[in-house]
């Protein structure tokens, strides 16, 4: 068994994007890298948390002594989540694809003439993970923790975000190009607990793991 503070406690991260499949050669995506939750994987077990890992396809190890899954879409991901058991805490950091094409096409999508009129790919939603576990009753993780990309507004989105999904914790971040972010090495948070609305300084995503870890940490031991 593992030793730490963290020790005997289940810890569920999710990372990475989904693909969503047009036809067997494209699929819809997004910029996520997934460091941010590997990071925070990692963190989580050096405290001795017992962790399984959920990811989208990336291009990183999955870090040591954690349970490592790994999905391409977001029906995967929550298949997976869902059929892992109970965790004690939830973190969800995957940039779960909010809406995947409504058919996958059985072979690759072709275009017929120069005239021909460009297929519409129809929408529609994929489940919410994070809404879901913050609402399974008596199985609910004691701390489930959701992250808010946003390019405006935010700290108002991400507060919003806390009450509609109803998570404890919600970890905001501005993934606007300019900030370099998303993908990027660095992130810049703000922490939005229930009475708080707490702004990090800018560090690199592993700081952010380890004060994130170190923060359920505390509040594990309240
Ligand atoms: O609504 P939005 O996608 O911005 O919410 C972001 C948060 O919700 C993240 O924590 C993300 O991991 C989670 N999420 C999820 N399943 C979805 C969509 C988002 O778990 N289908």
């Amino acid at each position: 068994a593992s030793t730490g503070p963290l020790a005997g406690c289940r810890a569920m991260v999710t990372a990475g994007p989904t693909h969503e499949p047009i036809d067997p050669v494209r699929y819809l995506a997004n910029r996520s890298s997934g460091q941010q939750g590997f990071a925070i994987a990692a963190a989580l077990a050096d405290m001795g948390a017992d962790v399984t890992l959920v990811s989208g396809p990336v291009h990183l190890s999955p870090p040591a002594g954690v349970t490592y899954l790994a999905c391409e879409t977001a029906r995967e991901m929550h298949a997976l989540v869902m059929g892992s058991g109970q965790f004690d805490v939830a973190v969800c950091t995957a940039a779960v694809a909010d809406w995947r094409p409504e058919h996958e096409a059985a072979q690759k999508m072709k275009k017929t003439g120069l005239q021909d009129v460009p297929p519409a790919i129809k929408l529609v939603p994929n489940p919410d993970i994070l809404a879901e576990l913050s609402a399974t009753g008596s199985t609910r993780p004691k701390l489930v923790i959701g992250f808010a990309a946003e390019t405006e507004n935010m700290v108002a989105h991400a507060i919003a975000k806390r009450q509609r999904k109803q998570c404890d914790w919600i970890v905001a971040n501005d993934v606007s190009p300019a900030t370099g972010i998303m993908g990027g090495q660095d992130n810049q948070i703000v922490l939005i607990t229930p009475d708080r609305v707490e702004p990090w300084p800018k560090m690199n995503k592993t700081e952010v793991a380890k004060q994130l870890a170190a923060r359920i940490t505390v509040w594990f031991s309240e």
